[in-house]
């Protein structure tokens, strides 16, 4: 068992990850600066793991901090060292996500995501840390041309967010090439990661207005908004809606842990995978699929393609179950239903409850 940093690990898929991760036997602490997340899911991820106050303490500490801030990762590193708990790997989700807001503020996703991702290494180097799971994006692939598309596919990012994760794994590269005996680094290509933990305690809670298909449709089906606009119906897929490949957010967190495990057991090395189902979902699947587990409708209208978007992305996870042996348990039914449990019991996210 390991004692692990988990940058962003109150936000959606670190919360998640952080109750797998306990429930495996590791000690976490969660280095967040709750920019887009609160400290209560982190509550809610320690009564999920039945860690009693003073197990809490001791198995998941929580620090109120930035990434870029290298006095205070040098005095995170050192005070875990001196407790005798020094800090074996960490897993980087710590970033900010939203391709739109990107494009608006490409300096502020330069800085978070790369000066952030750079600082956090420089730390670790300095530190002796040198095993690093990093939360990379299938935006890397931009418009593939094959699907479904292998980690070996080109790099081609068509927005800010892309780049900076593109430049992310650059650096990574960059290190394990300077000290390749030193440098364990997997760097996860998530697909559409969606859904909640079964509990409903923890979920998706998108500031403002959501972007991403998911929390729209579900905030849609609860009644906080009147319709889902489908963003094209002449792409060239079966029925007119773009495909994704759409990845359980446990089974996302499961493939945290076995990268981990991974890295942990095998010598120095850096792995690029991408993690996602393997199994395309049209829009209007999507829809139909949680209306079927809401019992809810959700209405839509079909309206122009939306720019930057990609008619089919969907992942080839061979090389996962390959090298990790991991691959997604659950399907589109049992996101649907886990999703809306989630939406349900929470319909205004975390600010519903104390
Ligand atoms: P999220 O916004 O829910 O979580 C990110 C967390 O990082 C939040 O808790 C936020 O408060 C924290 N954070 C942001 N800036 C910080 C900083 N400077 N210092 C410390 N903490 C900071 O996002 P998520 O969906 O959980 O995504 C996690 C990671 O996975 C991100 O790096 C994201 O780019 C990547 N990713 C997400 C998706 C997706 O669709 N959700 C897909 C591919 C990759
Ligand atoms: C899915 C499908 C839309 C909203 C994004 C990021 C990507 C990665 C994952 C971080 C598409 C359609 C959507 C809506 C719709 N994140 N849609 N109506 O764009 O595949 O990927 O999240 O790394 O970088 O770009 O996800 O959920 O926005 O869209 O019709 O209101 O749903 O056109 O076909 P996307 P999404």
């Amino acid at each position: 068992m390991a004692r692990l940093l988990i940058t962003g690990g109150a936000g959606f898929i670190g919360s998640h990850t952080c109750l797998v991760l306990l429930q495996a036997g590791h000690d976490l602490l969660v280095l967040d600066n709750f920019s887009n997340s609160t400290p209560l899911a982190l509550e809610r991820v320690s009564a999920l793991a039945k860690l009693d106050v003073q197990s809490s303490q001791a198995r998941l500490q929580v620090r109120r901090g930035d990434i870029r801030d290298r006095a205070g990762l040098d005095d995170l590193f050192s005070t875990a060292a001196s407790a005798g708990a020094a800090i074996d790997a960490v897993v980087h989700f710590a970033g900010l996500k939203a391709v739109g807001e990107s494009v608006r503020e490409p300096l502020r996703y330069w800085d978070v995501n790369l000066t952030g991702s750079r600082c956090l290494l420089d730390a670790m180097n300095a530190h002796g840390c040198r095993t690093l799971v990093f939360s990379s994006s299938a935006t890397l692939y931009g418009y593939p041309k094959d699907v479904p598309i292998p980690e070996t596919a080109s790099i081609q990012p068509i927005n800010p967010y892309g780049h900076s994760k593109a430049a992310v794994e650059q650096l990574l590269h960059d290190l394990a090439a300077s000290a390749p005996n030193q440098w364990r680094i997997a760097c996860l290509r998530y697909f559409n990661p969606v859904g909640a933990h079964p509990s409903g305690k923890i979920g998706e809670d998108p500031l403002g207005t959501p972007n991403n298909l998911f929390p729209f449709m579900s905030q849609v089906a609860v009644g906080r908004r009147k319709s889902l606009q489908v963003f094209g119906g002449d792409w060239p897929t079966s029925d007119g809606t773009g495909v994704r490949d759409y990845i359980h957010v446990i089974d996302l967190a499961e493939g945290h842990s076995a990268a981990l495990n991974c890295l942990l057991a095998e010598p120095a090395q850096l792995l690029t995978l991408n993690l996602g189902s393997g199994q395309g979902a049209s829009v209007l699947e999507v829809v139909h699929a949680f209306e079927r587990a809401s019992g809810r409708q959700v209405p839509y209208e079909v309206v122009a393609r939306r720019d930057g978007d990609a008619a089919i992305t969907v992942a080839d996870p061979a090389m996962a179950l390959q090298r990790l042996g991991w691959k997604t348990q659950r399907g589109l039914d049992d996101i649907c239903r886990d999703g809306w449990t989630w939406q349900a019991a929470n319909p205004a996210g975390y600010s519903d409850q104390g």
